[in-house]
């Protein structure tokens, strides 16, 4: 199975043929890959969700602007350093600092926020996941310390793009945002759903084919999962087996990437990340937010940890 060397439609005819019972062939392939470039180890990333104040109308998203249900939050910057104390206590060596696309957070407090906790903890790696910010943002937050960023495409398909998204987002412009990002010096996460409305096995391949051509250090795949006040509140979610299909299809397209198995997948199945891992994930990224806010940052319906 070289999938690297795969033309688009037999990138869709594999899976087509895997999505609702991905075959032993190939999640063996993944796992051997992943073995290979990583053994068994899996990295751990303390996930830190500081505010879910958004700008933007996502149609998929539970903390889109639209929600006027959505209980509004923001930590304050003693907080944020408490959930990094906390997450270094665990022994973890990376924050991602994660967020709706919150205006409050000015490029100047975020400049703040990480030259104090590469500060405290200069052999740490900071992450950021805050959305689509001009190059002067992102060089910004660079210059501060950021190490890393993970910003999803959600979807490389034009068409399925604009069925996501308001007509003010594009994906050209979320491209260009990555290949920014690459070129300033980060390590760059991309990524998409599983399952959202209207996508295809077409659509899919072409996740496939935009990812082997940026080549981030993460992918971050998870289904979609509907949640009750977005306009996607009756459409069906993603499944456990096209989430591992689409997991061990990347492992084999980006040998040395990074993929978590994802909070969404633990979500939809009760040994979701477990099965992850066995389709080729090695990463995992705890809930570091404050238990008091957790359930706040609802992006989805029935999020685990929440309560923890
Ligand atoms: N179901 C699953 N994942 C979602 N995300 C946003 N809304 C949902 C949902 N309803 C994902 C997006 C985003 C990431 C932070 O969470 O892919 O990039």
């Amino acid at each position: 199975m070289d999938i690297k060397s795969m033309t688009k439609n037999e990138l869709a005819e594999i899976i087509a043929q895997n999505r609702d019972n991905p075959s032993g062939e190939l999640l063996g392939a993944a796992r051997a890959e992943r073995d290979k470039n990583y053994g068994k180890k899996i990295f751990v990333r303390g996930l830190i969700e500081f505010t879910n104040y958004c700008k933007n109308d996502c149609y998929y998203c539970g903390i889109r602007r639209g929600n006027k249900n959505a209980h509004r939050y923001r930590l304050t910057r003693e907080q944020i350093s408490d959930c990094c104390a906390e997450g270094h206590r665990l022994g973890f060596n990376t924050y991602v600092l994660q967020g709706g696309e919150d205006g409050c957070f000015t490029d100047k407090i975020m400049c703040d926020i990480i030259y104090d906790i590469k500060e405290k903890y200069p052999e740490c790696a900071v992450t950021l996941s805050i959305g689509e910010k001009s190059r002067e943002s992102y060089k910004a937050y660079k210059d501060a310390g950021a190490d890393r960023y993970l910003l999803r495409h959600e979807t490389a398909d034009n068409n399925h793009y604009g069925r996501l998204h308001p007509p003010c987002m594009s994906l050209e412009n979320r491209k260009n945002c990555l290949y920014t990002l690459r070129e300033l010096g980060y390590q760059v996460g991309a990524g998409f759903m599983t399952g959202s409305p209207y996508q295809t096995n077409e659509t899919l391949a072409e996740d496939l084919l935009f990812l082997k051509e940026l080549e981030p250090h993460m992918v971050g795949i998870g289904p979609f999962i509907p949640q009750h006040d977005t306009p996607f509140a009756d459409e069906r979610g993603g499944t456990l087996n096209l989430t591992l299909t689409m997991l061990a299809l990347v492992r084999l397209m980006l040998p040395k990437t990074l993929l978590p198995s994802t909070t969404a997948l633990g979500t939809i199945d009760p040994n979701g990340r477990e099965k992850g891992f066995d389709a080729g994930a090695n990463v995992v990224m705890p809930n570091l937010s404050p238990v008091g806010v957790r359930k706040d940052y609802a992006l989805y319906d029935n999020k685990i940890c929440t309560g923890d």
